[in-house]
């Protein structure tokens, strides 16, 4: 997977009324990065605005997912169903960089969600992508979503085969909303074979009590591991997490 960054600085302003959204962004910050996809020997193209918040960057666990996505296919056995047509959602999605290779590879239909303010940068990214993806079959789209926020959850409604995040816990105030989500569209009387797949940067200590909250009622795998970077102490941890069987 090669990634190039572009400042798109010089694009807008020669552009000045090609997007709309490019009107009401500073523009400064912009960066288009590029993702050669070799799975589907296409470019996935996303916006990065990085003066935005933590939601308009791409963080390296969703840089593992779209590698093991693309190259080594890890995680095909844990999300492909037999003749069916894979539907996935995404939590957190930031730039929605996971989701939309994940329709693109996969000829999925995605739902990518995040909260409010990370919509509009959500479906640019899906229209700049929109050929990549429709020519492999794949289905985007965005929908907001809080989490635990039920009524937001029952507006995007249960029929998921796949939930996938990436970087999603680290305040621990979003521990039990992130789990009721999880409960939410993993757990239903039937549902033992839905899965969430969701890469991982341990930060701080803190964060082994979601994963105890949430073994109380997944069972939860390593299915891979990045080795560690730059002298951090841990690189990207990808889980499994499936309901435990119902005594
Ligand atoms: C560190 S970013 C990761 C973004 C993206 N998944 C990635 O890996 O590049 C965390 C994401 O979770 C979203 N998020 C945080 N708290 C949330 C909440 N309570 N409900 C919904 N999304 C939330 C943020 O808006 C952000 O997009």
């Amino acid at each position: 997977m090669d990634i190039s960054f572009t400042n798109l600085r010089n694009d807008s302003d020669d552009n000045e009324n090609d997007n709309d959204n490019d009107e009401v962004l500073p523009s400064e910050d912009q960066q288009l990065i590029r993702h050669h996809v070799n799975a589907v020997n296409a470019e996935i193209v996303i916006r990065q605005l990085a003066s935005q918040g933590i939601a308009f960057q791409l963080w390296p666990a969703a840089s593992t997912l779209l590698s093991l996505l693309d190259n080594h296919r890890i995680l095909h056995p844990f999300l492909r169903r037999d003749n069916c047509r894979l539907r996935l959602l995404e939590l957190g999605s930031g730039t929605g960089l996971v989701g939309i290779a994940a329709a693109a590879i996969l000829g999925a239909d995605v739902t990518v969600t995040d909260l409010a303010h990370v919509i509009p940068n959500l479906d640019f990214n899906i229209a700049a992508n929109a050929e990549v993806v429709g020519s492999g079959g794949g289905k985007l789209v965005a929908a907001e979503l809080g989490w635990g926020n039920v009524e937001q959850m029952e507006v995007i409604g249960k029929g998921f085969d796949v939930v996938l995040g990436s970087d999603l816990v680290y305040h621990d105030h979003s521990y039990e909303p992130l789990l009721e989500t999880l409960k939410y569209f993993l757990l239903s009387l039937g549902d033992e074979e839905k899965v969430f797949v969701m890469a991982h940067v341990k930060r701080w200590n803190k964060e082994a009590v979601f994963f105890k909250r949430a073994r109380k009622v997944f069972s939860v795998d390593v299915i891979h591991r990045d080795p560690p970077v730059d002298g951090k102490r841990g690189g990207v941890i990808v889980y499994r997490f499936v309901a435990k069987p119902r005594k």
